[in-house]
């Protein structure tokens, strides 16, 4: 059974490396590396609408480099969604190799996890539901961002969460990803001893404090944010989905 445990969760009771092959491993970390700085930098973004309506578009804007072309390039957005679901792939395809492969197994495992009172395996455990329900739901907000990066806005994107509901879906998203991430740089720095010092135990806690303080600064700034979101989409529900202007505040009703 240790050994399962081992293939599965890259954690064993005598602090072994896994077993499966390194390369993939690694490109698994790599890739999640990536993803959660990006996510960290995703939140900070969204987040700029908690500084107002104009200071979100201007962001948003700069993305589409309005800067060098006038008035900006939407598509330019869809490039850059469309490595960050390349690379979003990548590590879902890396990480199904961890899923229990049998009903069966998962059972072993949870009980195994229960007896131990394992931390890192009930965190393995949490990484591959929400990893699996992140499949499903990120997909449904990639494409969005990959086909309407015009739409993205104070008021598109408040309308979007409100009237269009993407409101439930962020929420799921939201606690899957904070915590996700989270719990993945926790688990990739333990596993190839990025911080180990001379107290690896002392280390172990200090990251899990780090790994807490991370998730709660997230997941606050992701609901204060969402709740921002839905108090401008409700105050314009009744208005037609429109785009913030920000020369003459004329809304533009879109077709
Ligand atoms: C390049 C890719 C991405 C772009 C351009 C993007 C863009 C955005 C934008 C503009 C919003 C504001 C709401 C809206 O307009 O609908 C948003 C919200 C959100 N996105 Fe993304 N996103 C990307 C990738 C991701 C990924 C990979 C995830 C998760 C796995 C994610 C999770 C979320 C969540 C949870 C929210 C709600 C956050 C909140 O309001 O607190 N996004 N995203």
């Amino acid at each position: 059974m240790e050994k399962v445990i081992e293939a599965y969760t890259g954690a064993s009771s005598e602090g072994k490396k896994s077993r499966v092959p390194a390369k993939l491993d690694k490109a698994l970390t790599i890739s999640g590396v990536i993803l959660a700085i990006f996510m960290m930098a995703h939140m900070f973004f969204v987040s700029t609408i908690l500084f107002g309506e104009e200071t979100m578009y201007a962001v948003t804007k700069m993305f589409e480099l309005d800067f060098i072309f006038d008035g900006g390039l939407p598509i330019i957005v869809s490039v850059f969604v469309g490595i960050i679901t390349a690379i979003f792939i990548v590590h879902a395809i890396l990480g199904i190799r961890k899923f229990p492969t049998s009903y069966k197994t998962y059972l072993k495992i949870k009980e195994h996890s229960k007896m131990m009172k394992h931390t890192d395996t009930s965190f393995w455990m949490f990484q591959w539901i929400s990893g699996l329900i992140m499949m499903f739901g990120a997909t449904i907000h990639l494409y969005i961002m990959f086909t309407q990066p015009q739409n993205i806005g104070p008021y598109s994107s408040a309308h979007r969460v409100v009237s269009e509901n993407m409101w439930l879906l962020y929420m799921v998203l939201l606690i899957c990803v904070e915590l996700h991430g989270s719990i993945g740089l926790y688990r990739a720095a333990m596993k190839w001893g990025w911080f180990d010092g001379n107290n690896p135990k002392a280390t172990r806690a200090k990251m899990l404090k780090a790994k807490k303080i991370l998730s709660f600064f997230f997941l606050a700034l992701g609901f204060i944010t969402l709740f921002a979101y839905i108090k401008i989409g409700i105050e314009r529900a009744d208005q037609l989905p429109m785009k913030y202007h920000p020369i003459n505040s004329v809304e533009i009703i879109k077709k």
